[in-house]
C-alpha cells in the first residue's frame, strides 16, 4: 500500500481518497508509528500529511531520518514537509506571513519534478505559520509563495519530495496532477486500485471467510448495507438471506428499492419484517428527538432479533445454522487516526439502528477497507440500480428525525409527499451531484397562516435543508437555483395538503447541525 502517515489534522483521509481516486490501494497509519512499524507494512510509497502542530514545539510529533533512508520514496505535505526538511537538516521557522486559504505559488529553478504539467504560477490551498527556509542538501527548490521561500522541494535521486500547500484539497489547482506525478513520475507505482479489483478481491475474502456456512444480513436502505450484501451474495449465493426491518420512516418509494430493485438485481433471499405500526405505537406522544432516536433504535433491534430468531428456526429445521452477520462497516469508521478524535468516530454515535451488542454472530465486513466513493463503484459494478448506489446519506432513525414535533401516520405521509417533489426537482435539474444530501424537514409543531383562494389556511412550514459537504463534518448550504428553488415551492403548496409555506434554511455547520434534530 501507500501508507499515509496521519498528523493529527482532518487531512489524511482526504490524502487517503485521493490517492485511491488515483487507482492506487492507500492506508492510514498514526504518526505515532515507528520507522521499523512503517516498514513492516511494506509501503510502496509514504505520504506524510499535515498536522495542527508547530515542528519546533514540545512534543510535536517528528519523523525519524532513518524513513528517509529505506530507499521508499515520500512525499511530504504541509506539517510533513516540513518534519521532513527538519529531519534532513534544512530550516523551519515562522516568516511572520501566515498563509491561509487560496495561494499563489510561482515555480522556480530548472527542475519541475512532481510540479510537472502543472501552470508556472499557480492556486494552491496552504494552511500554515511556519515555513522552510532553506532545503536540507541535495533538494532542489522547485516552488515559492509570498509566505513561503521553499514552497515544494524534490530530491529525485532519492526519490523524496515535499509541498506546502495541500495537493488533496479541490482549491488546489493542480493538487490531484501533484499527487498522481508523486505516484506514477515519481514512486512509479501502477494503477491496480479498481471497482473491478476492489469486487473481485472481496468475493474471494468472503468466500475464504464463509466457507459453506449460513449468512445473515440487515438491509436498511441505504448504501452500504445494500452494497456489502450484493457482494456476499455474489460471494456465496444462496448462503445468505437478508433482513429488511420496515419501520415505517423511509421515504417514498424506498422500501419498494429494497424489496423490488434490490432482489431482482442481486437475486437475493429477502425476509421483511413489516413493522410500520410497531414503530409508530410506540413512538405516540414523543417529540423530543433523542427520545425518539432510542425508541428507533430499541424498537429495531428488537424486530431484528425477531425477525433473526424466525429465520434461525426456519433453517434448524433443515438441520443448518447460521453463523455469519454482515456489516456494512466502512474504512472512516475503523481507521486508526493520529489525532485520537476525527471523522473515524462520527458513525459510531450515530448509529441508530445498528445492531445489538451481545451478537451471537461472527461479523463478515466486506467494506472495511473502503470509502464511500468506492462502496458505490463496487455497487455499480455489481449492477446495483443507480438510486441505490446514488442514494445520498440518510439518517438510521429516518423521516422519525425529520418532523419537529410528535410523529403520526398523517404527518409522514405528508412529508413523504414533500421530499418527493424535493428530490424529484432535484434530479430533474441534474443536481443530485453538487448535493451532499437536502433534508426536507416538517415543522410539526409550528402552524402559520396563509391564504388559498378566498379562504385562510393554517398550515405547517416545509424547510428545506440542502447542503454541500465532503464528510458532513462540516457542511455549508448549497446555493440552489432560484428558479429550482421557486418550483418545489410552488409544487409543494399546491400538491401536499396541509402544507402552506417552504423556507430554505441558510446556516452552515457549524453551527448549524445537517439535520434538524
Ligand atoms: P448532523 O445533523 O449531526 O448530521 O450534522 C451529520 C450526518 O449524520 C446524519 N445523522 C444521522 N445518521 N443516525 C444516523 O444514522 C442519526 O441519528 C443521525 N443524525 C444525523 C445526517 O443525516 C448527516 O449525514
Amino acid at each position: 500500500p501507500v501508507l499515509v502517515v496521519d498528523y493529527g489534522a482532518q487531512y489524511a483521509q482526504l490524502i487517503a481518497r485521493r490517492v485511491r481516486e488515483a487507482n492506487v490501494y492507500s492506508e492510514i497509519v498514526p504518526h505515532t508509528y515507528t520507522t521499523a512499524q512503517l516498514l513492516a507494512k511494506n509501503p510502496a510509497a509514504i505520504i506524510l500529511s499535515g498536522g495542527p502542530s508547530s515542528v519546533y514545539a514540545e512534543g510535536a510529533p517528528s519523523v525519524g531520518a532513518d524513513l528517509f533512508e529505506a530507499g521508499i520514496p515520500v512525499l511530504g505535505i504541509c506539517y510533513g514537509f516540513q518534519a521532513m526538511a527538519a529531519a534532513l537538516g534544512g530550516t523551519v521557522a515562522e516568516t511572520g506571513q501566515r498563509e491561509y486559504g487560496a495561494t499563489q505559488v510561482q515555480i522556480i529553478g530548472e527542475s519541475r519534478s512532481i510540479l510537472a504539467a502543472t501552470d508556472a504560477d499557480q492556486t494552491t490551498w496552504m494552511s500554515h505559520g511556519d515555513a522552510v527556509h532553506e532545503a536540507p542538501a541535495g533538494f532542489d527548490v522547485l516552488a515559492m509563495s509570498a509566505g513561503a521561500p521553499v514552497a515544494a522541494f524534490a530530491n529525485e535521486e532519492k526519490c523524496l519530495f515535499g509541498v506546502q500547500w495541500h495537493p488533496e484539497v479541490k482549491h488546489s489547482a493542480f493538487g490531484q496532477k501533484v499527487l498522481e506525478n508523486f505516484l506514477f513520475n515519481g514512486a512509479k507505482l501502477e494503477k491496480n486500485w479498481t471497482a473491478n479489483s476492489i469486487l473481485d478481491e472481496q468475493v474471494e475474502l468472503i468466500r475464504n471467510q464463509v466457507g459453506s456456512a449460513k449468512v445473515l444480513c440487515g438491509l436498511s436502505g441505504g448504501v452500504d448495507s445494500a452494497v456489502a450484501a450484493a457482494l456476499v451474495q455474489r460471494a456465496v449465493g444462496d448462503q445468505l438471506t437478508c433482513v429488511f426491518v420496515n419501520h415505517g420512516l423511509l421515504r417514498q418509494g424506498e422500501a419498494e428499492q429494497v424489496e423490488l430493485d434490490f432482489v431482482a438485481s442481486t437475486g437475493a433471499k429477502l425476509y421483511v419484517a413489516n413493522e410500520q405500526e410497531r414503530f409508530l405505537s410506540a413512538l405516540e406522544g414523543v417529540s423530543d428527538p433523542e427520545t425518539k432516536r432510542k425508541i428507533i433504535g430499541r424498537e429495531f433491534i428488537r424486530a431484528f432479533e425477531e425477525a433473526e430468531r424466525a429465520i434461525m428456526a426456519e433453517a434448524a429445521l433443515e438441520g443448518e445454522e447460521i453463523k455469519f452477520l454482515v456489516q456494512g462497516t466502512l474504512y472512516p469508521d475503523v481507521v486508526e487516526s493520529g489525532g485520537g478524535e476525527g471523522a473515524a468516530n462520527i458513525k459510531s454515535h450515530h448509529n441508530v439502528g445498528g445492531l445489538p451488542e451481545d451478537l451471537r454472530f461472527e461479523l463478515v465486513e466486506p467494506l472495511r477497507a473502503l470509502f464511500k466513493d468506492e462502496v458505490r463503484a463496487v455497487g455499480a459494478e455489481l449492477g446495483l440500480p443507480a438510486e441505490i448506489v446514488g442514494r445520498q446519506p440518510f439518517p438510521g432513525p429516518g423521516l422519525g428525525i425529520r418532523i419537529v414535533g410528535e410523529i403520526t401516520g398523517e404527518r409522514l405521509e405528508l412529508l413523504r409527499q414533500a421530499d418527493a417533489i424535493a428530490r424529484a426537482e432535484l434530479t430533474a435539474a441534474g443536481l443530485d451531484n453538487e448535493v451532499w444530501q437536502m433534508p426536507v424537514v416538517l415543522l410539526a409543531d409550528v402552524r402559520s397562516v396563509g391564504v388559498m383562494g378566498d379562504g385562510r389556511t393554517y398550515g405547517h412550514p416545509i424547510v428545506l435543508r440542502p447542503v454541500s459537504s465532503e464528510d458532513a463534518m462540516t457542511a455549508d448550504w448549497s446555493r440552489l437555483p432560484y428558479d429550482l428553488l421557486a418550483k418545489i415551492s410552488n409544487r409543494i403548496t399546491n400538491e401536499v395538503d396541509g402544507v402552506n409555506r417552504v423556507v430554505l434554511d441558510v446556516t452552515s455547520k457549524p453551527p448549524g447541525t445537517i439535520e434538524w434534530e
